[in-house]
């Protein structure tokens, strides 16, 4: 569902100097902590992990999903683009991540040894890979190996362990997103 209100913003958003963060987007605790660790744990076993975007607010997905529409129609901007005030990003709990290489926003970021990695060790620090390859049908969008949601590590590595790789799909929810509901 939509976000409630539709300009909800979280109150506490912090941007550790630690991480490389191209778009200086701040995240929410404790997403904001847990990212932290996942990128020093990541660049301790060699992969070059920063963040692309992490908290957007609602006039900035207005902005983004009014370009994507223009450039590609709407049917298409709707598989890989949240309309506003449906993105993880307003929560200050979602990420992207890049690895400088050329996979930037790019399915072929799943095959890096970034993407890899990240797809792996994830779940350790509380993150899932939110919108895997062949679950758009149930997620309602494309693969994005470089999205990232927080949830915690319990549920993360319960999900890990089950096997189980939609939110949508462990918590028994409709296919998402609802925009008429
Ligand atoms: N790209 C994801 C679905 C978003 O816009 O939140
Ligand atoms: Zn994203």
């Amino acid at each position: 569902g939509p976000a409630t209100p539709i300009i909800y913003a979280p109150a506490l958003l912090v941007a550790p100097p630690g991480a490389g963060n191209e778009c200086a987007q701040p995240r929410r605790e404790p997403a904001a902590r847990a990212v932290e660790r996942l990128i020093s744990a990541a660049q301790a076993a060699g992969r070059d992990v920063w963040i692309i975007s992490a908290y957007r607010d609602y006039a900035t997905q207005i902005a983004l999903y009014n370009r994507y529409v223009v450039r590609d129609g709407q049917a298409a901007a709707d598989r890989y683009s949240a309309r506003p005030g449906h993105s993880e990003h307003q929560t200050g709990l979602a990420v992207d991540f890049d690895d400088h290489g050329a996979c930037y926003l790019d399915g072929c970021f799943g095959e890096t040894s970034a993407g890899l990695w990240l797809a792996e060790h994830a779940a350790e620090y509380g993150f899932v890979l939110r919108y895997p390859a062949d679950k758009e049908a149930v997620t309602g969008f494309m693969y994005e190996p470089w999205h990232f949601r927080y949830v915690g590590p319990e549920l993360a590595l319960e999900m890990r362990a089950r096997g189980v790789t939609a939110l949508e799909e462990f918590f028994g929810l409709p296919a998402a997103p609802d925009y008429a509901g």
